[in-house]
């Protein structure tokens, strides 16, 4: 009786909550739960009490199957747990599931490969019933990330966690004028450019239940993420500030004609360290997203000098998207 009593407790520490659901760490369960079998063969209460870990999802949901949405599924499915994928696009969705392959075989898992679901947007009500945690990767539109919250409020249940991927609308943006049921599950958990660079940004609005961010902190260090948190409401997460003010002004030196893109590029390397240059990066991120965030940027901040956004502009009229396209400020 002693030992049990010992034991509960013990195991009330590695008790994990997601959404409304509790369920213990892997190892912990497979570590417990053959002497919990032993032990409670004279008195199955205490097991009872205990819900399996196959009562809880362990899965996670991303809308949006683009550049981004297929990482996130990579890193999420990285520790043997599904990632259901959905987008209005078939052939995003079998492009991602390549694409994540791809990854697999480039990169070393942290456990063993979760499966990869597809679905429709037709199907989404049941993609969300089996997740603790929906992320949405749509295009960075202010209206599109409304109407989808919106929709996954209304659909997933009660203790989904829901994500916002966006870059430049912050969840306190994306909420407002909003009616939701369950606003207090709605965050902003902003990714880079995983599995290379594995910085993810958690932000919460005013009213975002705390534990949910705990909850992603560590779920996130967990899927191989390295997790910050913005401690307080920002226009901008805190690296993207930082990158906001550097692709900017390279952007306005080569509007200005002060240096290409390459001279750009080479000089920043050289005196950085760094492996890409700016105009290698946004080639990389999508010139059509780079401008978007930007058009953001400078509604929110007037003054911000027109010429970058002019210039960028120039090569989306072109139909110059950057690597995703085959051709930006480079050739791919
Ligand atoms: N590209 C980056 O490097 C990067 C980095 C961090 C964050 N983000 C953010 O991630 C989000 C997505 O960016 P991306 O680069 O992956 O865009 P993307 O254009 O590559 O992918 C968007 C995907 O959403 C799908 N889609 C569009 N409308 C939809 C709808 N109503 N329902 C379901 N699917 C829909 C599209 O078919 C497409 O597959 C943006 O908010 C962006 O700010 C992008």
């Amino acid at each position: 009786m002693r030992i049990l009593l010992m034991l509960a407790i013990h195991l009330s520490h590695e008790l994990r909550q997601s959404g409304n659901c509790w369920y213990l760490r892997r190892p912990t369960f497979f570590l417990y739960f053959p002497l919990l079998k032993a032990l409670t063969n004279h008195n199955p209460a205490p097991i009872e009490m205990l819900p399996s870990q196959t009562q809880c999802p362990a899965a996670v949901a991303i809308l949006g199957a683009g550049s981004q949405g297929r990482r996130i599924a990579y890193m999420w499915s990285s520790t043997g747990n599904d990632v259901h994928l959905i987008d209005s696009q078939p052939a995003q969705l079998q492009a991602s599931v390549e694409a994540v392959e791809g990854m697999r075989q480039q990169f070393k898992a942290i456990g063993s490969h979760g499966r990869i679901h597809t679905h429709a947007v037709e199907a989404l009500r049941g993609a969300l019933e089996k997740v603790w945690l929906i992320v949405e990767c749509v295009p960075e539109k202010l209206s599109l990330k409304q109407q989808i919250i919106a929709q996954l409020d209304a659909l997933a249940p009660e203790g989904v966690i829901i994500a916002s991927n966006s870059s430049s609308y912050t969840c306190t943006e994306i909420i407002h004028g909003l009616e939701l049921a369950h606003k207090s599950r709605v965050l902003s958990a902003h990714t880079y450019w995983p599995p290379e660079t594995t910085a993810i940004e958690i932000m919460g609005h005013g009213e975002t239940n705390p534990a949910h961010i705990e909850t992603m902190m560590k779920e996130c260090g967990e899927h191989g993420f390295t997790p910050f948190q913005v401690k307080q409401p920002s226009m901008g997460y805190i690296y993207n500030r930082i990158w906001a003010a550097i692709k900017r002004e390279a952007l306005f030196a080569a509007a200005e004609g002060a240096a290409t893109p390459q001279e750009i590029d080479a000089i920043f390397k050289d005196i950085l360290k760094t492996a890409k240059g700016p105009f290698e990066q946004m080639d990389v991120v999508g010139l059509d997203v780079v401008l978007d965030i930007e058009n953001h940027y400078a509604a929110a901040r007037p003054g911000l000098p027109v010429k970058p956004r002019e210039y960028l502009q120039q090569f989306l009229t072109q139909g110059h998207l950057g690597v995703k396209s085959g051709r930006g400020f480079y050739e791919y």
